[in-house]
């Protein structure tokens, strides 16, 4: 069960990336280019959110039943000065649920937005930051302290 979620959640990583990137460009380039916002753009802006949930629903199911947590958890005081294990328990998850609140409030802010031009802007900010903060956190293979793969595979 672990293994298999732990690899889920590795691969969605890879789909919350490409559907960010794929909206910011959208957003980006239709606020400045005056574009028109399509129902493509509205379900682009919807299915990117809707990603980050699956893999804020990954992470927080790990965050019950990881044991770098249930360590983290149980030896608190010890663990919250190993940087690998405090990583999980407070850095990675606290700031990957900033980055999808922002990526919520976006999506949300968008849709009751009137004009084209504030639909695309209101994606446009608030994904950008999003992403940034999701960039930062990722346990990536080159990360000098907590280096995880670019891809699992076992477990499922
Ligand atoms: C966009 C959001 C997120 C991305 C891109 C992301 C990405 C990742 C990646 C790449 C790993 C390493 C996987 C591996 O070892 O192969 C990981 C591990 C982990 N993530 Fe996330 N994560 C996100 C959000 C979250 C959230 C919101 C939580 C918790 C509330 C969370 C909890 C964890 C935990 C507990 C682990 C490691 C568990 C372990 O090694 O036992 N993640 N995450």
């Amino acid at each position: 069960m672990y293994n298999t979620i732990l690899t889920l959640h590795s691969l969605c990583r890879w789909l919350v990336l490409a559907s960010l990137v794929i909206a910011i460009i959208r957003a980006w380039t239709g606020w400045i280019g005056g574009q028109a916002f399509t129902k493509r753009d509205n379900l682009l802006r919807h299915v990117t959110a809707t990603v980050a949930h699956i893999q804020l629903a990954l992470g927080l199911a790990l965050y019950f039943i990881s044991p770098v947590i249930d360590y983290f958890l149980h030896h608190y005081k010890e663990a919250v000065h190993m940087r690998q294990i405090r990583f999980f328990g407070m850095e990675h998850s606290l700031m990957m649920l900033v980055a999808i609140i922002l990526i919520t409030i976006g999506s949300s802010v968008a849709k009751r937005k009137t004009s084209d031009k504030a639909k695309f802007k209101t994606i446009a900010i608030w994904y950008t930051i999003g992403l940034v903060v999701i960039l930062v956190n990722i346990p990536w293979p080159f990360s000098p302290l907590v280096a995880r793969p670019w891809l699992r595979f076992g477990g499922i």
